[in-house]
């Protein structure tokens, strides 16, 4: 299969392209993570790979890109800075173990995975993600969790524009007004729990049923295609132009994820989806979320 898969690319503000299609990892442990990474790559056809310091797989992400067939200049690699790890000091270690777990010189996009609620700190962070961008261990930078204000915290006090912002996004959450400021700040939106997340979704907070995956209006719009709504919220995505990293630790879940480029939805679909938009998260809102 991965022979026929061409996943579309982007340029980021960085210049560096990114596979529009990815693999997420989250609440994978770092032996499931070596198993459908190295299946994503080597049987499925996925160049994107998109892990954090917080999952604690990147270890088992590094094995697998170690032991695939494709080379690693083939490869995107994202992983992120923890909470924990804000401020320069902490920012520059941490790119370092996490270097050292994927057992790679350098990755291709590094992001800070929360703003938290301290303006300073997270400017401080950023500087230190400049930093981390000029010395190569990261080709390209950006965030995670930031809605507009925290654009403009690091905008006023930067050289560097994110070259992405990872936000939580599906059709009950379309983000609109982030989508938006991030394009007029010539920054790129990546998509977190884009089939509406895993039933352990959100930290410290109570588990919140997959409802997206089940939802009528989508299962029509499936059903209509010959596809299954995975696929359809997977099209969505990237035909909103938006950068998507669905997750899933089956196999023919994986593959299927990937199978994407044979549709298309029509506007029609996307007037039904759009009707779907109620701003339910299954995640924190990056307002409150103050974890360590
Ligand atoms: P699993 O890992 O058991 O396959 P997210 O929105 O964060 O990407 O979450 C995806 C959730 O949906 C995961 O719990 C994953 O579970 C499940 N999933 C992923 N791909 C599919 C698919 N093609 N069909 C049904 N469920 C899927």
């Amino acid at each position: 299969m991965s022979d026929r898969i061409q996943t579309p690319l982007i340029t980021l503000n960085s210049g560096v392209t990114i596979p529009q299609l990815g693999l997420g990892v989250w609440q994978a442990s770092n032996e499931q993570a070596e198993q459908i990474v190295r299946f994503a790559i080597d049987e499925a056809g996925y160049r994107h790979i998109d892990t954090a310091a917080a999952y604690e797989n990147e270890e088992g992400v590094g094995r697998a890109i170690a032991g695939a067939s494709v080379p690693r200049e083939d490869l995107f690699v994202t992983t992120k800075l923890w909470n924990a790890d804000h401020g320069r000091d902490a920012a520059l270690r941490a790119i370092d173990t996490s270097l050292a777990k994927l057992g790679l010189d350098h990755v291709d996009l590094y992001l800070i995975h929360w703003p938290l609620q301290d303006r300073a700190e997270l400017v401080e962070t950023w500087h230190a993600m400049e930093e981390i961008q000029r010395s190569g261990k990261a080709r390209s930078i950006g965030v995670c969790n930031c809605e507009p204000h925290h654009l403009d915290w690091i905008a006023a006090d930067s050289d560097v524009t994110p070259a992405v912002d990872q936000v939580e996004l599906h059709p009950h959450l379309p983000q609109y007004v982030i989508r938006a400021y991030a394009t007029y700040r010539g920054i790129a939106t990546q998509s977190w729990s884009p089939l509406g997340g895993t039933s352990r979704s959100g930290w410290g907070k109570a588990s919140k049923p997959n409802t997206l995956l089940h939802d009528p209006t989508l299962q029509a719009v499936a059903a209509r295609h010959g596809k299954s709504v995975a696929q359809v919220l997977i099209r969505w995505q990237l035909q909103s132009g938006l950068i998507v990293m669905p997750k899933s630790l089956h196999p023919e879940r994986v593959a299927q994820n990937i199978d994407v480029f044979d549709f298309e939805l029509t506007g029609e679909d996307f007037e039904a989806i759009a009707g779907l938009d109620n701003g339910e998260r299954v995640g924190l809102h990056p307002d409150t979320m103050d974890h360590r």
